[in-house]
Formats: structure tokens, C-alpha cells, sequence
């Protein structure tokens, strides 16, 4: 695993984008393959989408071979409704980039059948290739995705209970009332994430910082979701300052070091 720590959420956000776009362009240049990415909500990744849609404006790279797969969405909650990440991922992102409308994947949170939502999205994710990077970010109790804590390292798509504390501090998008924000979830699941050919994740400020020390330094374990990325062989947590205020002297100086060797 790399850490890479920047000194606020803007310059990891600069950072975040400006990997996520070589990665692009660098697929682009070998093959017509499409560049398969999951892409997350929330507010961590705001400005990293700036960014991204900076470049694309500016001919920096291009997301038309992209096909995209988010991570979650909230059941019951109508596609139109604002605080929808259907409605997020069109404010953020896709109003601004040239992916096309057909490449765009995003659970549906009101499907019949869930279940077979949920089967059917893994299968989308296995006909376009498989994902060349998941983007995501981290929950302050470590979920990845909505992957609370005690959910199988092992999960999939499904349809999930998110746990009070995600809904109290997702209440600020819902007039600060934990009960108006949806109790379940359709979420793609850690062995969703971890089948990525690499994982970036991003995580800003100090409400991170346990969940980031506990990621990076505990055990792997269903209580702390993303701590999965320990097992994989190319996951990156991007942090700023304030999320690596809990982690060990010694655990910051050696990712700063690998760093600084890496660029040499
Ligand atoms: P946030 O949410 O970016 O709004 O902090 C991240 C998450 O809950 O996974």
C-alpha cells in the first residue's frame, strides 16, 4: 500500500485528479480499450472532479472511452431528488465531462427487483473488462463504499443497512435529520472494489484520522472496511494532513520516504 500525503485536501485533490487523468491518457495511447473506473460521491471527491473537468475543458484528457461504474446509491430515494447520487455525479461531474450518456453507470435505487440490480451491475462490471481503478473515498467509521463495518471482506453488489452514525453524518445533506436520509443502500461491495486492477482512495481532515490509522496500521478486518486494501497489490490512499494526524511518527516518515524515493 501507498500513502500519499499532501498538505490539505486541495493539493491531494490536484494530485488525486492529475493521477486518475495519466492513467487515462496512458490506456488511451496503447490500446482502444475502453478505461473502466469506479467513481465514488460524497465530499471528498469535489474537488478532485473539478479538476478533472478542468482538464477535460482544457484537452487534457478525455473521458469518451471511458465507461464509469459508481459505487452506491440510496434505495427508495427518487432519482431526481437532489441529494441523490444520481443527481450528485450529474452536478460534480458529468454535466461538465464529454463521457458518454451510455458509458454511465449508476445503481438503481428504486429497481423492482434489487436483487437483480444488483446481480445484473456485477455482470455490466465484468462485460466492460473489469475495472482498470476504483476511485473512492472513506466513511468516518472506515467503510468503503457503503460497506459498514461487519460486511464481508468478501461482499458484492447488494443491498445494504447503512449504520446510524453513516446517517447522522450524512443528516447535513437532509436537513441535519438522521431519519430523513435513506436506511438502505445498493452498494458494490469490498470484493467489488478490491477486483480492481488498482484502488485509489482519498480521505481529507481529522474526522478520517482514526478511521485512516486503523486502515493503515490495525489488522485487516470487517470493523474497518477499507482496512481490505491491505490485501491488495495496488491500492493508494491519498490523505492530507489533518486524515494522518493518528498514524504512528514512524509510519508517516516511511511513507514520506517511499515517496521521496519513488520520484527519483
Ligand atoms: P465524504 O463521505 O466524502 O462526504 O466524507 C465519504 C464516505 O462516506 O465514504
Amino acid at each position: 500500500m501507498k500513502v500519499i500525503i499532501r498538505k490539505n485536501s486541495a493539493e491531494s485533490s490536484l494530485w488525486t485528479a492529475h493521477y486518475i487523468a495519466a492513467k487515462i491518457n496512458e490506456k488511451a495511447a496503447r490500446t482502444d480499450e475502453p478505461f473502466v473506473i469506479g467513481l465514488c460521491t460524497g465530499s471528498t471527491p469535489i474537488e478532485t472532479y473539478a479538476e478533472l473537468i478542468r482538464m477535460v475543458k482544457a484537452g487534457e484528457v478525455s473521458f469518451k472511452n471511458v465507461i464509469s461504474f459508481n459505487m452506491d446509491e440510496y434505495v427508495g430515494l427518487p432519482e431526481s431528488h437532489p441529494e441523490s447520487y444520481h443527481s450528485f455525479m450529474h452536478k460534480y461531474l458529468f454535466d461538465h465531462i464529454d463521457e458518454p450518456a451510455g458509458n454511465i453507470h449508476i445503481l438503481n435505487g428504486n429497481a423492482p427487483d434489487p436483487v437483480k440490480e444488483c446481480e445484473d451491475y456485477e455482470k455490466a462490471i465484468v462485460a466492460a473488462g473489469g475495472f482498470d481503478l476504483f476511485l473512492g473515498g472513506i466513511g468516518e467509521d472506515g467503510h468503503i463504499a457503503f460497506n459498514e463495518p461487519f460486511s464481508s471482506l468478501e461482499s458484492r453488489t447488494r443491498v445494504v443497512t447503512l449504520t446510524q452514525d453513516t446517517r447522522e453524518v450524512n443528516s447535513r445533506f437532509f436537513d441535519n435529520d438522521p431519519e430523513k436520509v435513506p436506511a438502505q443502500a445498493m452498494s458494490v461491495g469490498v470484493a467489488t472494489v478490491l477486483s480492481a486492477k488498482e484502488v485509489v482512495i482519498m480521505a481529507y481532515g481529522s474526522k478520517k484520522a482514526r478511521a485512516i490509522a486503523a486502515a493503515i496500521e490495525g489488522p485487516m478486518s470487517h470493523y474497518c472496511t477499507v482496512s481490505a486494501l491491505q490485501a491488495h497489490p495496488a491500492g493508494t490512499i491519498v490523505c492530507d494532513e489533518a486524515a494522518v494526524g493518528e498514524l504512528k511518527v514512524n509510519s508517516y516518515r516511511y511513507f514520506k520516504a517511499v515517496e521521496a524515493a519513488e520520484a527519483k
